[in-house]
């Protein structure tokens, strides 16, 4: 029995003991969230402590393709998010037919997946990649061969100009947070703050990254910011970060830009779990990934290829 005064963070914390639960939180939750977890990280880290996780539970505080990957790493643990209804507008975009229908016209294409797909999707692929390591995976299959970079045409973008790698096709989605910073909205904040870095994230348009000092995944621009001895920056990603970029650079100044969508720089599919839902789903179980043996088999191929890139 719960004291009667005790906090939803605190009922958490017992939770999580009694559930023998490991909390990985993606640095675009909110802070209370980030608080709690053992582990903050990006797309990458996480999916590698997913695969090394013990205990009985994953509660995976970040998006559902992100939780599928969990499980595909680590089947025999229950996987679970705190709304079940934290997708991903990269995932939308990419639907697993017309994957499957290019398959089947260009057999000769590597399939190059970014993490944010479904699990049908990524067993449709060759490869996977995350921000953090998308041009080294590029750069790690042979030049001939002609390449399907899938789903984000910015990071598709970024990809290509970094690698110089011609023979790539890209498909056309793009996430909601980061398409929609407006260069102009970037340009003000420069005029406002002159001596301010601009760290961004590849999936920015590139009339946004090509006024960055830096471009990396969260996690980069996190350890970029910290070792740098710059004073101040502005911040094109996700504004869930501050919570990492303020305790690792104390005293530092971080601006966010404001996006076209929501005015802010907010991910509406991460900002839907909650401290509330998170304990009511470490009490039910529930929403849990269930995925079916074949989907896990297939899409580990691609995983595991990716993991082995170093
Ligand atoms: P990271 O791999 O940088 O965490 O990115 C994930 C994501 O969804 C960015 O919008
Ligand atoms: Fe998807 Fe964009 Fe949200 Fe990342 S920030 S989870 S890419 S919608």
């Amino acid at each position: 029995m719960m004291a009667p005064c005790t906090t939803i963070a605190e009922e958490i914390l017992e939770l999580k003991h009694e559930r023998r639960a490991i909390l990985l939180a993606h640095h675009y939750q909110d802070a209370e969230i980030q608080e709690l977890a053992d582990v903050i990280g990006d797309s990458l880290e996480l999916s590698r402590k997913a695969r090394e996780a013990d205990g009985d539970v994953i509660a995976f505080c970040g998006v559902w393709f992100m939780a599928e990957t969990a499980k595909v790493l680590n089947p025999s643990r229950i996987v679970i998010v705190p709304d079940k209804n934290a997708s991903c507008s990269l995932v939308e975009a990419c639907p697993v037919e017309p994957v499957r229908e290019f398959k089947c016209r260009n057999p000769d294409h590597v399939i190059v997946s970014y993490i944010n797909t479904s699990v049908e999707v990524k067993a449709e692929s060759d490869i996977l990649c995350t921000s953090r390591n998308a041009v080294k995976i590029v750069n790690s299959i042979p030049a001939e061969k002609p390449i399907l970079f899938l789903p984000d045409r910015n990071l598709g973008n970024y990809v290509k100009r970094q690698t110089g790698r011609e023979n790539m096709k890209i498909w056309q989605g793009a996430c909601v947070v980061h398409e929609t910073f407006p260069a102009r909205r970037l340009l003000d904040a420069k005029a406002a703050f002159p001596t301010a870095l601009v760290v961004a994230h590849p999936e920015c348009p590139e009339a946004v990254l090509r006024h960055a000092d830096f471009i990396g995944s969260t996690s980069a621009i996190i350890e970029y910011c910290a070792v740098s001895p710059a004073p101040e920056f502005i911040v094109m990603t996700e504004s869930g970060i501050n919570f990492s970029l303020e305790r690792v650079a104390p005293g530092k100044k971080f601006h966010y830009v404001r996006n076209e969508n929501c005015n802010c720089s907010e991910c509406p599919y991460m900002r839907l779990n909650t401290l509330e839902k998170l304990r009511d789903a470490l009490i039910s179980l529930e929403p849990r990934v269930e995925l079916s043996e074949e989907v896990i088999r297939r899409a580990l191929v691609p995983i595991e290829r990716m993991l082995a890139v170093r």
